[in-house]
């Protein structure tokens, strides 16, 4: 049985992040927080999921439509308690006419970045499994100071909760804590809602009172303590949002690595949780591998490296580099210190070499460009060679152009392409080349001047200079051999 709702409180400002972002928004491993949350929650196949949001509404609402187009929102203008949240969304998502009589609803907060699916489906079965009420997914630590600890009677069962500032010493000493996540039974939270009052330390509702209103009502409360206290810990400041951040990325590196990819150095390796690995890719140090980013077997990445959204094939190689939105295609072979930019795809076997920057370019099967080159808008056939510190021309100052090479092409080292241009296939360009035409096919293009000999320049223009005398000498020596 699914949940018919999962609610999301995300309303909070969070203030001890002491930001102008929404503590929600903060990035865990590169996703937002309250993503990692609905990721955790996905599996549960609610039949909707609501984020009560408050502070910067309007980032918040801009963040989800962009990433979870069908999650809904409900709006909490004052921060009046957890209680009052769950209140007025329930208020408003009716008023959406959702149906939200019957079925079980489950309550979380914005900021545990990292909780797990089973987690969450283990607590939704324990509280089905149980025909509790209310079910609270809890903790057991040393130390809790500053949740809400957990109420139980003699024989264990869930009395209530009691918030850290409104306990005495005795409850204080208790090591289980509310996580703050919990599932309900709808109507049952509806009229236990409508009981909450104020009357406490912070003078909020706090959700946590349904439980001993429901228990005092004589409903089963029912608790789920989860197995990995790490799970539930919310971030409050930036110190704990690192520390969350190596959690996952520790999570992330450990589950590469037991599906049979090599990570060096699992410390100094970042991966974001969209990113797929084949079998026997290998990782080497200081590497970060971000948002859609796929690697296919055998390809061997860093040390040094960032991949963004890139597509790297079998058996490819990218060493020290930086690639943003780039295919490398099978076995070819990127860096050291190459740049590639949104549009760079390699084919098979090609190389971008070192100081190599590509934007928007196309370069095919077997065709390299080694070394100090710039290849923007342009598209290279198979088997072409770009000498060394050729720059493609591609922008006139309003318009950028682009320029073809075809297969089998030799551009001599430091052309400068001037797009729009051609060059067939199998033609050569001499060193030091300004191709500002068409180069048909075949055919030798030289653009440059001819070189021009003024004899002992330098003996009548720089007398005096060592260089002066050098050359003299080499010119006498010259004489007494002839
Ligand atoms: C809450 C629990 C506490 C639990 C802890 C777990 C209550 C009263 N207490 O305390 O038992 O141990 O979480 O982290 O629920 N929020 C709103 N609107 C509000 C108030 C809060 O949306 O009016 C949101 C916040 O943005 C946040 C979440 O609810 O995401 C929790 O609020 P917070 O103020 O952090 O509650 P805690 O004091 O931590
Ligand atoms: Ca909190």
């Amino acid at each position: 049985m699914a949940p018919a709702l999962v609610l999301v409180l995300a309303a909070g400002e969070g203030t001890r992040m002491r930001s102008s972002l929404a503590k929600v928004l903060h990035e865990a491993n590169g996703r937002a927080m309250v993503g990692h949350v609905l990721a955790a929650t996905a599996p549960l196949e609610a039949h909707a999921t609501c984020v009560v949001v408050g502070h910067q509404r309007d980032r918040v609402r801009d963040f989800l439509q962009g990433t979870h187009p069908g999650v809904l929102t409900a709006v909490q203008d004052e921060q009046r308690g957890t209680g009052h949240a769950v209140r007025v969304a329930l208020q408003q998502l009716g008023e959406q006419s959702l149906e939200l009589d019957s079925g079980t609803v489950m309550v979380l907060t914005g900021d545990t970045p990292l909780l797990t699916a089973q987690t969450l489906l283990s607590l939704h079965a324990v509280h089905v499994e149980a025909q509790a009420a209310a079910t609270v997914l809890t903790a057991v630590v040393a130390d809790a100071s500053g949740y809400g600890r957990i109420l139980r009677a003699d024989n264990g069962d869930v009395l209530g909760i009691v918030e850290h500032k409104d306990a005495n010493a005795a409850q204080r000493a208790i090591c289980e804590f509310n996580s703050g996540i919990y599932v309900f039974d709808l109507p049952l939270l509806r009229s236990a809602l409508s009981q909450l009052t104020t009357d406490n330390a912070q003078g909020e509702e706090y959700l946590t009172d349904v439980l001993a209103i429901l228990h005092k009502a004589g409903h089963r409360v029912a608790a789920s303590i989860a197995a990995d206290a790490d799970e539930v810990m919310g971030v409050n400041d930036r110190v704990q949002l690192a520390l969350a951040s190596q959690l996952l990325r520790q999570r992330v590196n450990e589950s590469h690595m037991r599906a049979g990819v090599t990570i060096i150095d699992p410390q100094t390796t970042w991966i974001e949780a969209g990113v797929s690995i084949a079998r026997d890719v290998v990782i080497e140090p200081n590497t970060f591998l971000k948002g859609a980013t796929s690697i296919a077997e055998g390809a061997h990445i860093g040390p040094d490296t960032t991949l963004v959204d890139c597509a790297v094939e079998a058996g490819a190689v990218v060493l020290r580099s930086h690639a943003t939105g780039a295919v490398i295609g099978p076995r070819a072979t990127v860096g050291p210190f190459t740049y590639l930019r949104p549009g760079s795809v390699l084919g098979e076997q090609a190389k971008a070499g070192a100081y190599v920057e590509m934007k928007s370019a196309r370069i095919g099967r077997g065709s390299k460009v080694p070394h100090l080159s710039y290849v923007g808008d342009a598209e290279i056939g198979d088997d072409t060679n770009i000498g060394a510190a050729t720059i493609f021309a591609n922008y006139d100052g309003v318009t950028k152009h682009r320029s073809i090479v075809g297969s089998g092409v030799r551009v001599g080292s430091d052309n400068v392409i001037v797009a729009p241009a051609t060059i067939g296939d199998g033609a050569y360009t001499a060193a030091g080349s300004v191709i500002t035409g068409d180069v048909p096919a075949g055919s030798l293009a030289v653009a440059r001047a001819a070189m021009r000999i003024i004899e002992q320049w330098v003996l009548r223009k720089r007398a005096g200079t060592s260089s002066a005398v050098l050359a003299q000498a080499a010119i006498d020596r010259d004489e007494e051999q002839h």
